[in-house]
């Protein structure tokens, strides 16, 4: 690895002042993290492009003996056949090697990159909701895949291009100049006229090709917002208007495409140009010194091959060290979400109690925003009793389950489990130990029993087939096709939704939760499986402390306290026992109406 940090140093020392300080630091902290677990096969990797580059310079060499033994007076065909043999399987050779460092380069180019795409991904895994709120999934995507995507073309053409073209480069010179000086003199004062022309057609070029990007994605942008907002537009008769946007956002790609592929096609006439110029210098030079020199054609041959050979390696050298800027930009990026802190983090170690625990919120304030969602919450729940939770949409309730959990944390107040402040138990104790059942149930197309035990590769069969029996789901298990190892929304089974609802149960139970927060779907379930559903509900009930989101009367009977939340704020909570039998109370005038008609 260190020669391409070493590189990485070198470019961006000469570019300092572009790129910031601590972008490179970072850099070098990136390649020394991802890299170094790689260190064999990059030293391997280095090895292999001196002997590329090697037979690289050799190659011309044997022609260049072969045509000076085919000029012999005396044909020595011994000689030629065994020159015409290296040179078949020198090259051969050189195949060979080019497919290996190709896969060497992409395996590590990847092998780095999904470590650091884990890193990156597990990291913002971890984040605050408020974080993930924040970002629309296509970000996420391009951030995670994306970046390092890009980074992992660059770690493997970078090695692959830069440093082989710098050997290839170097290793004509030296040949040349062996051969002789005068045309060692020739060769790199071309190589230094190429690279301040190349690279002066670049400068203007690139940010030609940004502009394009820049107006490319903007058109896409349009088209998209026409595309959905096709029955909209039509009806407000905003076609006129759009058209035109479209037509100028077209117009602008089309121009900035224009300009830049110009721009490029001057950078290859230069390209062009150069090689014609390099060959004209050798073969005037030729044309004088040729005597002096002692030049016969095969030293010519070799001459005008290195001239050949000599701008694609100027031509990647200049392509990476752009490649390279990109790069940074995309290390700038990943640095910028890897310095992303949680705000909520394990604040003590205690572990849960054995026994039911006793939950309270106490005067408790909380909001997304500026703005309070929830105000001066307060309630009790003791070990083993159930607390109904009901309100219209949007009065805080799901609120309620995340602040439990620790998704975000309240404004004031505080949330008391067993008397103690959530924030002293680590959050994983704290996910482990309360199951959140919501009409959203998450499966993944797996098996029934990775969907039950979310890949927790340690619970057995057997576990998995007690829980099932113990909700009473045996009969349910019994008519799968191939038991747990039924593949869901496969061709194997579809589910319906209270199916779903009972993996969700299922799931729950496996955890053995000491408190249980439901938040109860509303009209989802199909009659068939309800019974189950309720079932299994009561089972994973029995005994535990619970919070019941209910949007079913069934469900409110079976809760000892009621609590009635409105924009925020609790209008009513006590004994449900007692809110019956209070005729004025919010709850009576509910089971008056019917629960539905007061609530969606
Ligand atoms: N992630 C969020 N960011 C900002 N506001 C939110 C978020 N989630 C919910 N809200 C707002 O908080 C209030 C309470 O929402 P919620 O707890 O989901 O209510 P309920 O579960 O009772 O329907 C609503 O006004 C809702 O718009
Ligand atoms: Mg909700």
């Amino acid at each position: 690895m260190s020669n391409t940090k070493l590189l990485v140093v070198r470019y961006l020392s000469i570019r300092k002042g572009v790129i910031v300080t601590p972008s490179l630091k970072y850099t070098v902290s990136l390649l020394k993290k991802y890299m170094n677990p790689y260190l064999p096969q990059v030293m391997l990797l280095a090895v292999l492009l001196l002997i590329l580059s090697g037979i690289d310079i050799l190659n011309p060499q044997i022609i260049r003996y072969y045509i000076e033994a085919v000029n012999e007076p005396v044909l020595n065909t011994r000689l030629i056949l065994i020159a015409s043999i290296v040179y078949i399987i020198v090259n051969l050779i050189h195949r060979v090697l080019f497919v290996i460092i190709r896969w060497i380069s992409q395996n590590l180019a990847w092998s780095t990159t999904n470590d650091l795409r884990i890193d990156l991904t597990r990291h913002c895994i971890n984040l605050d909701m408020k974080f993930h709120n924040q970002r629309k999934t296509g970000e996420m995507i391009e951030r995670i895949d994306g970046d390092a995507s890009t980074l992992s073309e660059f770690f493997s053409t970078f090695i692959i291009h830069f440093l082989g073209s710098f050997l290839l480069l170097a290793g004509i010179l030296i040949a040349v100049f062996i051969e002789s000086w005068i045309y060692g003199l020739i060769f790199l004062g071309f190589t230094i006229i190429a690279l301040v022309a190349l690279y002066l057609v670049r400068k203007v070029a690139s940010p030609l090709w940004k502009k394009v990007r820049e107006s490319t994605t903007a058109l896409f942008g349009v088209i998209e917002e026409n595309i959905s907002g096709f029955e909209d537009i039509r009806a407000n008769g905003a076609d006129e208007f759009l058209m035109r946007r479209f037509h100028e956002s077209a117009q602008t790609d089309f121009r900035n495409k224009s300009k830049a592929m110009i721009v490029s096609r001057v950078y290859y006439a230069v390209n062009i140009l150069m090689g014609a110029l390099l060959n004209i210098g050798i073969l005037v030079a030729s044309y004088f010194l040729a005597d002096r020199l002692g030049i016969d054609g095969g030293v010519l041959f070799l001459l005008l091959s290195y001239g050949n050979n000599i701008l694609r390696p100027l031509r990647l050298i200049l392509w990476q060290l752009e490649q390279m800027q990109n790069s940074l930009a995309n290390i700038d990026r990943i640095k910028e979400w890897f310095d992303i802190k949680s705000e909520i983090t394990d604040e003590g170690n205690l572990l849960f109690p054995d026994e039911d625990i006793n939950l309270e919120f106490d005067t408790l304030d909380f909001g997304y925003s500026e703005e309070l969602v929830l105000k001066n919450i307060n309630f009790n729940i003791e070990p083993g009793k159930k607390l109904g939770l009901v309100g219209r949409t949007g009065s805080g309730k799901t609120t309620i389950a995340r602040l439990i959990f620790r998704l975000y944390d309240p404004n004031n107040g505080k949330i008391k489990i067993n008397g103690l402040n959530s924030k002293k138990f680590p959050l994983s104790e704290l996910r482990k130990n309360v199951a959140y059942v919501t009409q959203e149930v998450e499966l993944f197309k797996a098996s029934i029993k990775d969907n039950i035990t979310f890949f927790d590769y340690d619970m057995t069969d057997e576990q998995v087939l007690r829980v099932l029996e113990d909700l009473g789901l045996k009969k349910w298990y019994d008519q799968l096709p191939k038991g747990l190892e039924t593949v869901i929304f496969s061709e194997d089974l579809g589910l319906s939704a209270g199916e779903e609802q009972l993996l969700a149960l299922t799931r729950a139970f496996l955890k053995n939760p000491k408190l249980v927060i439901l938040d109860e779907a509303s009209s989802r379930l199909d009659p068939a499986t309800e019974k189950q559903v309720d079932l299994a509900l009561e089972k994973l009930l029995e005994g535990r402390s619970a919070i019941i989101i209910a949007h079913r009367l069934a469900t409110l009977q079976k809760v000892d306290d009621i609590l009635i939340l409105e924009k925020g704020e609790i209008v009513e909570y006590g004994s449900r026992a007692e809110l019956v039998k209070n005729p004025n109370s919010h709850f009576s005038k509910l089971l008056q109406q019917g629960i539905q008609e007061v609530l969606t």
